[in-house]
């Protein structure tokens, strides 16, 4: 697959296969700014998503059948088959099954057809149109192809969700701004983690992330980056020591509090619960420099 690095974000030193899913389906327009980003940084970026939405399908997972209809937004024609790629740019690729199912065909099929046989070193799911918070989790397709991607095979992956409820289909021009400002956020923090060395994350684990609404005053360069945890833990063992307690502060709690904040909580890929300590003490240090405690 040829990979041309514009000059829109810098080219990162360390360009990576990865695989994209998300549970909005493959012709949502974040899903594919997203795309454009992680290829203008030099990335191999190979998206593998449902061809409609499946938001709320948690970690189903069942073999794609044949569709009758047009896939969403009649990005693909009716009487398509049971997966598909975009004509010109076969890096961008439907499923007609759930969110882990897509990411599956992404890092057993897609992804290696393009890439001599070799599979992803990351995995990232979404942005996600709207939130992915708590009690949301256990439901989201973005958490749960996240989820499949560490846990099942391997593949350290992370979640982007937005506070964001408009959606929009890919070939929407002009593109919207907060359409850019979440692919340049979600870029910023997956080459952060790229540039902190493989193994990009502790086993089993994948990163929840949830972006604050885009506005004139909450853009890609204002935008903090807080550690969070997913669940409350009022019974759990102290969280790493950071910010002066060794309890972190839950991903609503960063969602509530007035100004920009974006929250990354360390999660378990078997449960999608908070990991424990020690695996986010790894992943603390990988992101400390960018790092921010709640006022
Ligand atoms: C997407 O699917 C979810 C879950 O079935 C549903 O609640 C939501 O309204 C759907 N959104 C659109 C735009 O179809
Ligand atoms: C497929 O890719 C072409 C560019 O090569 C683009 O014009 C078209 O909108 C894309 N369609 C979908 C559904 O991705």
């Amino acid at each position: 697959m040829k990979v041309s690095c514009l000059p829109l974000l810098a080219c990162t030193a360390q360009a990576i296969r990865i695989v994209q899913s998300n549970d909005d389906g493959w012709a949502e327009l974040f899903l594919r700014s997203f795309n454009d980003a992680l290829q203008a940084t030099g990335h191999e970026a190979v998206v593998s998503a449902p061809a409609e939405n499946k938001s709320g399908t948690s970690s189903l997972d069942a073999e794609p059948k044949d569709r009758r209809d047009a896939c969403e937004y009649d990005s693909c024609p009716p009487n398509s088959g049971a997966f598909g790629s975009n004509a010109t740019r076969p890096e961008l690729n439907w499923v007609n099954s759930f969110p882990v199912t897509s990411m599956r065909f992404g890092i057993e099929r897609f992804g290696p057809a393009l890439w001599d046989g070799e599979a992803p070193e990351l995995a990232v799911a979404g942005p996600n149109v709207g939130t992915n918070i708590w009690v949301q989790v256990p439901f989201s397709g973005t958490v749960g192809a996240a989820a499949y991607a560490a846990h099942e095979a391997g593949i350290p992956s992370i979640a982007f969700s937005t506070d964001e409820g408009t959606r929009h289909r890919w070939d929407t021009s002009p593109v919207p701004p907060e359409s850019l400002v979440y692919a340049e956020l979600a870029t910023t923090l997956t080459n952060k983690v790229i540039a902190s060395g493989k193994p990009y994350l502790p086993d089993d684990v994948f990163l929840n992330v949830n972006l604050p609404k885009a506005s004139a005053d909450c853009d890609a360069s204002s935008v903090k980056w807080v550690l969070s945890r997913i669940n409350p833990g009022l019974f759990s063992a102290p969280d790493v020591a950071w910010c002066g307690s060794e309890r972190l502060p839950t991903e609503l709690k960063v969602f509530q509090t007035d100004g920009c904040f974006a929250s990354i909580s360390v999660g378990d890929a078997a449960d999608k619960t908070t990991v424990d300590a020690e695996r986010q003490a790894i992943v603390l240090d990988k992101l400390k420099d960018i790092l921010t405690c709640l006022p």
